[in-house]
């Protein structure tokens, strides 16, 4: 563990430098580091989650022009990065090839993953570091995103350098995702409401249609699943199970919000979800409203319950 004054900032970067691992929060969830222009570091990434090969990473930048250095940026995705970033969006655009990343970041894609963080912890490594890091969120494949950095270690002890610690992520759910095909296109719904994204463009955002070979992997089904089976809508709680509930519950062995708040079930929802995973009995699920972050957290919950392959 390293902590974020000078030091542990500095030996982080020295670590990114070497090609090593470094897990570090971000508003939405720990993403777990490496320099994206070092080919071996990024190969380490999935050595070290276990992740499928074919899935392209989302690279973390320090400014507007690093990004504009690595992807091609038109109006609407400008206006989308002025008016969202720093913070939980990422943009999928084409990628400059002269930028140098290792082609392993975009698993062969012509184009490519960039986000700008909200995290003070965040920015600052990447400042120090002064180059664009690959990062995934920080869980084994198949498990569900790291909030804190307990759920780190816990999932990647001994496989990874370090981890910087900040403490729990404000958002809790990964970024929201929009490709340009070349009209916005939501390939993720994620910390950022659609809304604001809509409202931002002033015209309608086309959804990812699901049966198509996906361009997000993370759309597969099952990608975050918990070890336990969970039922989903469930009002009121089955012998031998676990409730997670939402709004006002008697029932709830932990509330994703017991005021029924949607930015605090986000925050929530993976801690919840680990916590009650770690006792070995079936989750229960109450409804969750399907509007603003509702539709992320009902998008998670159905990934988290479909069947395992
Ligand atoms: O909030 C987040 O986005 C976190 C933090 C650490 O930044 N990161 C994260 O990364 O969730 P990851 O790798 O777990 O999910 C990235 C998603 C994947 O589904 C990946 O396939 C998609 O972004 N992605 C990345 N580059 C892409 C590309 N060029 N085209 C389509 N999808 C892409
Ligand atoms: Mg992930």
């Amino acid at each position: 563990m390293l902590t974020t004054d000078e030091t542990g900032l500095n030996r982080a970067a020295d670590i990114l430098r070497d090609g090593g691992l470094v897990a570090f929060p971000t508003e939405t969830v720990y993403g777990l580091g490496a320099d994206a222009c070092n080919g071996l570091a990024v190969a380490r990434i999935f050595q070290a989650k276990g992740r499928p090969s074919f899935n392209p990473l989302i690279v973390h930048v320090a400014t507007l022009e690093m990004a504009q250095g690595i992807a091609v940026f038109d109006d609407t995705a400008l206006r989308l990065a002025s008016a969202f970033w720093p913070g939980p969006l990422t943009l999928v655009l084409p990628l400059r090839p002269e930028a140098g990343l290792s082609p392993l970041v975009t698993a062969g894609l012509p184009t490519i993953g960039l986000r700008l963080p909200d995290s003070e912890t965040a920015q600052r490594l990447l400042a120090t570091f002064n180059g664009p890091v690959a990062a995934p969120s920080a869980n084994p494949s198949g498990k569900i995103s790291p909030t804190t950095a307990r759920h780190v270690a816990d999932g990647l002890s001994g496989k990874i350098n370090a981890i910087l610690d900040a403490g729990p992520c404000a958002v809790g759910l990964e970024s929201t995702i929009i490709g340009f095909d070349p009209a916005p296109v939501l390939l993720r719904p994620g910390g950022l409401p659609v809304e604001a994204v809509k409202a931002c463009l002033g015209s309608p955002l086309m959804a990812h249609e699901p049966n198509e070979t996906p361009s997000a992997p993370g759309q597969l089904s099952s990608h975050y699943a918990p070890t336990a089976p969970l039922r989903l809508n469930a009002k009121t709680k089955k012998a031998g199970e676990l409730k997670l509930g939402f709004g006002p519950d008697d029932q709830a062995d932990l509330n994703l919000s017991p005021t029924g708040d949607l930015v605090e079930a986000a925050a929530n929802l993976f801690t919840h979800l680990h916590a009650l995973d770690a006792k070995g009995a079936p989750i229960a699920v109450a409804p969750i409203p399907n509007k603003g972050l509702g539709i992320a957290i009902n998008d998670r919950l159905k990934r988290a319950a479909a069947p395992r392959p």
